[in-house]
């Protein structure tokens, strides 16, 4: 029996370690496919595995052809738009997410970004101050649940617009719940994003949202690429001089705004929210031992499909 990790944005090395012995004490070979540049790489190394583990790579029907004894992808992460569900499942291989596991990772690197931006990204300007802010999380899965927490710290108020939660739910984590989403955007000088990319949720992050935050607003985006309507982003800059934008996923007009704007954006050069090694061990050692689970003993739990 064999696993593939395969990672083009690997895992640090600790995690590795952490996973090959899960994998190995279980009496399964593991094979390792790191910092690959052709799809076709991940091609040949599907080939003859029973279980792959992977992080943001695509996972298509392409992939899942050439994977001839593929019966489990574990997505060591939260969203998994990254993998044809369809695809596997028309071929009967299992999908896993591991929630929660690097959550924490991503809230800390919210609060980094929003720190460094508050305070004119350090450049010996007076900045503001986030205590008594307001702060809006768009959703409020795992990734929310610890940006909250660390608001808290920070003396924020946090509300949240989750539609999948009553307002019941929220309430009892000491959030203020709002009814739309447009209230949140109305109520909260900083707006964190927390949502999937979804058929739903696809360029929904647009102008006529964003206008309606407050003076001195700024939008933190630690989810998806996709959920940004990019040109609604640079009106927003555009018409609003108060309006700062920071982004774990470089959009595709990051050159011109970085260049019209470039005290008011902020970029990671990767997606980073998950990279810590705590994050990686997490999420890495879930993904071995839920893939080792299902190969070994049939157990499915966190299946997406
Ligand atoms: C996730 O969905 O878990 C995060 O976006 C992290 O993705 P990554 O593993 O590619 O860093």
């Amino acid at each position: 029996m064999k696993i593939l990790i395969a990672t083009e944005k690997p895992f640090a090395a600790v995690a590795v370690t952490d996973m090959r012995k899960v994998i190995e004490d279980a009496g399964v070979e593991l094979l390792l496919l790191e910092k690959y540049q052709q799809k076709q790489e991940l091609l040949d190394a599907v080939k003859g595995v029973d279980g792959l583990i992977i992080r943001s790579d695509i996972v298509d029907a392409d992939v899942i052809e050439a994977a001839d004894s593929l019966k489990i992808i574990v997505r060591a992460g939260a969203g998994y738009d990254n993998i044809d569900l369809k695809a596997a499942s028309s071929k009967g291989v299992v999908v896993m997410n591991t929630p929660g596991q690097n959550a924490n990772a991503v809230a800390e690197m919210v609060f980094g970004m929003l720190v460094m931006m508050a305070r004119n990204r350090f450049d010996g300007s007076s900045g503001t101050e986030l205590k008594d802010k307001t702060i809006g999380l768009h959703a409020y899965g795992n990734v929310s649940r610890n940006v909250a927490r660390i608001a808290k710290g920070f003396g924020m108020k946090v509300y949240a617009y989750d539609p999948f939660l009553t307002a019941q739910q929220i309430e009892a984590e000491g959030v203020i719940p709002v009814s739309s989403v447009e209230e949140l955007y109305k109520v909260c000088q900083y707006v964190s994003l927390h949502i999937p990319a979804t058929p739903q949720t696809v360029r929904s992050i647009n102008y006529d949202l964003l206008s309606l935050m407050p003076k001195g607003a700024t939008l933190i985006n630690t989810a998806r690429k996709e959920v940004i309507d990019e040109e609604g982003i640079a009106k927003m800059m555009e018409n609003r001089p108060d309006f700062l934008y920071v982004s774990d996923i470089v959009p595709a007009n990051a050159e011109m705004l970085k260049e019209k704007y470039p005290q008011r954006i902020f970029f990671t050069p990767k997606k980073m929210g998950a990279q810590t090694k705590e994050a990686n061990s997490n999420a890495g050692i879930a993904a071995a031992r839920q893939s080792v689970g299902f190969l070994k003993d049939g157990i499915d739990k966190f299946r997406l499909n």
